[in-house]
């Protein structure tokens, strides 16, 4: 570890009031926080900048219009599926958010408010956002590639006031109306909103009911502008759903205060990137990626984002990227290391890569999922730039290890984010709690406090945050994560403890499949696990066992599961790998032994477990897997 990155940590270890509160000068405060860091009798019993009020918006965008910055673009939209770009600058930005606040208070929307968002790539979702976040509305933005179930799963959570929405997306060259999924997802919920508020798309016009839908333009037109609200630093941002163990998505709770600190600390820190530069994440707002560094952490700096509505391929080629970053003069890049592999396989030689000047690129970014050395490789050979694998997660917002090419860039370890940031003291831990030595796996837990901008909680859940992160290990954050330190901290993120998989660079949860796969009529019971993937790191494999008696045929069968899932769970759940077996391995006890049957998938050698009710089932699951092509 070097001097610098060594005095970071032990300062944010021994001393993070004065760790944070130096950052937090960084931020504008409506009013000053009493105290950096209030400490509870529990140690998950915290809050950050208690007392002091603020307002993200505010941060993001008015700031940098007051401070002379109106002209400079904040948005560059960048979108080959629908053939059109736009520059916004902060000053159109502060214009088209603070109207849409007023046009969000004349539907009734109010602070503590929820609202859902349900958009694709375009900037009107993030005008969407930060509108939501001037007025202290908590906003939720779900992905556009979820089914119309999990929309109205996360509205019945949620339990928005109204829902703001665009009449399509566009991927590749399917246009995808949204309108339809939205009408189908309400009236799935139980809960009902107050309104809709709908952008229409050139692409596609959505067909409005009245009196509960809104035309956004018409609303606009006829709003006032809003000013922004100071609200507590605690008062919660957004709520943004992710894939627990259960099939039941996690509404994890991101305050205002913290958030701001902690996104501005790591645009400086991490990134490098500051006030009048680019920074480009090719992720999408509807995961944490998107929201922490397509809007809040470039915005939050005056830096300039883009939204970049296309794929890495095929839109129209694997030279997209490359394009984008010399186009608008990207100094800092984020992606996933899926992506880089679907350039890779189009273009192994970088042909496409030597056609536009990456000379402005600074640094590759990579998250997500697991790094594969390979592709860390090809990538900082191709670009002769550092490549940086960085390990976070919804819950923490920001990452956890990293390479922190701001202030102290550190010798790459292939297949390694790097050490812990200052402000996460990370351990690796066995079944009682006790750290393991170098290089020996176990469980990566995180002592509390964790620093600002990390969840706060669960939606409406306080049950299930304590049960699912600090009940484990009293005193530590429970990751979810398995993996191993060595000698210099570095540390390598191996797999899940937990039924969690990474279909590429997206989050599912393989109980949501097993949920989805039982509802069909023929179905018993099912097994779901994620099995290695060359492109997409993982993909989803279901086995099930039939009722008796039932009569389908194994492809009709296979057909019916995969579209199931398809419209239960969504497309991005790339679901297409499904079989019926006789039985499924299990202990004595009844549990399904989907471990064991992961490394059946992948190849790995394992050990039939003593709790095995019948071992002959695990030659079944060979049986099948090699039936289905999956295993050689
Ligand atoms: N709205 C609607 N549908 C969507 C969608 C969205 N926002 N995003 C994806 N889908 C659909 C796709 O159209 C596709 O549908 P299909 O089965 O009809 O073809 C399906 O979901 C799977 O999409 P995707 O996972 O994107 O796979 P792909 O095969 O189209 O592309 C990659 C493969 C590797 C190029 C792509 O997965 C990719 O770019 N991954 C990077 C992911 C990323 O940035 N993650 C962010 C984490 S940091
Ligand atoms: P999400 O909450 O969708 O961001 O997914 C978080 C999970 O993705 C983590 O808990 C890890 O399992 C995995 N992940 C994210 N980044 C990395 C990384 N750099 N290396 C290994 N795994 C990662």
């Amino acid at each position: 570890m070097t001097q610098l990155r060594k005095v970071m940590a032990e300062q944010a270890a021994s001393n993070p009031q004065q760790f944070w509160g130096e950052a937090a000068k960084a931020v504008d405060w409506a009013s000053p926080y009493q105290e950096v860091l209030t400490q509870g009798e529990q140690a998950h019993d915290y809050q950050w900048f208690s007392g002091g009020k603020l307002n993200t918006c505010y941060n993001a965008v008015d700031r940098h219009v007051e401070l002379g910055r109106g002209e400079q673009a904040a948005i560059y939209y960048d979108s080959p599926v629908t053939d059109s770009r736009e520059t916004i600058s902060y000053n159109q930005l502060h214009r088209e958010v603070k109207r849409l606040a007023g046009a969000l208070q004349d539907l009734g929307v109010t602070q503590g408010d929820t609202v859902v968002i349900y958009m694709p790539m375009i900037p009107q979702t993030t005008y969407a956002m930060l509108a939501c976040a001037r007025i202290g509305a908590i906003h939720s933005v779900v992905f556009g590639g979820f089914a119309a179930k999990e929309l109205a799963t996360r509205i019945d959570d949620a339990k928005p006031k109204i829902v703001i929405s665009a009449s399509c997306g566009v991927e590749g060259a399917k246009v995808l109306p949204y309108k339809p999924l939205l009408d189908e997802a309400l009236n799935l919920s139980a809960h009902s909103v107050d309104a809709c508020l709908i952008y229409q798309r050139e692409q596609c016009q959505a067909q409005l009911q009245a009196p509960r839908d809104h035309d956004w333009l018409d609303c606009c037109e006829r709003a006032s502008d809003a000013d922004w609200v100071a609200l507590d630093a605690t008062h919660p941002l957004y709520i943004l759903y992710t894939s627990g163990t259960t099939g039941t998505p996690k509404g994890v709770v991101r305050d205002n205060g913290g958030h701001a600190v902690a996104l501005t600390w790591s645009m400086k820190h991490i990134y490098d990137v500051g006030a009048g530069e680019v920074f480009w994440a090719a992720s999408d707002v509807g995961w944490v990626v998107g929201h922490s560094y397509i809007v809040y952490g470039p915005l939050l700096v005056g830096a300039t984002t883009v939204v970049y509505e296309g794929k890495p391929v095929g839109t129209p080629n694997a030279g997209a990227f490359w394009r984008v970053i010399q186009d608008y003069s990207v100094k800092s890049f984020f992606t996933a290391p899926t992506a880089i592999r679907a350039i890779k396989r189009e273009d192994p030689n970088g042909d496409w890569l030597s056609q536009y000047d990456t000379s402005s690129l600074a640094v590759l970014f990579l998250a997500g999922e697991r790094c594969d050395p390979d592709t860390l490789h090809w990538a900082g050979e191709r670009l002769q730039k550092p490549v940086v694998d960085h390990w976070w997660q919804t819950e923490t917002g920001w990452s956890i290890c990293a390479n922190m090419m701001g202030s102290d860039p550190m010798p790459v370890k292939a297949g390694s984010p790097c050490l812990a940031i200052p402000g996460y003291q990370v351990s690796v831990v066995d079944e009682s709690g006790e750290p393991v030595e170098p290089n020996a796996q176990g469980a990566v837990v995180i002592k509390l406090p964790l620093p600002p901008g990390t969840l706060t909680g669960l939606w409406g859940n306080p049950e299930r945050f304590y049960q699912g992160y600090m009940a484990r290990y009293p005193g530590y954050y429970l990751s979810g994560d398995a993996g191993y330190m060595d000698e210099d901290g570095y540390l390598y993120i191996m797999s899940r403890l937990d039924d969690i998989i990474n279909v590429a660079g997206h989050r599912l949860s393989t109980g949501r499949f097993e949920e989805v796969l039982c509802s069909h009529p023929a179905v018993a019971e099912a097994a779901v696990i994620g099995v290695h993937d060359n492109l997409k790191g993982q993909l989803p494999l279901g086995l099930v066992v039939l009722k008796q008696g039932v009569e389908l045929s194994e492809d009709a069968l296979q057909q019916e599961l995969i579209s199931l899932v398809r419209e239960q769970v969504g497309a991005v759940a790339s679901f297409k790998l499904v079989s019926s077996i006789p039985r499924l391995p299990k202990t004595r006890s009844g549990k399904i032994l989907r471990a064991t049957m992961r490394k059946i998938a992948d190849n790995q050698s394992y050990q039939t477990p003593a709790t095995i009710e019948d071992p002959s089932t695990l030659q079944l699951v060979e049986q099948t897997l090699h039936q289905m092509g999956v295993k050689d």
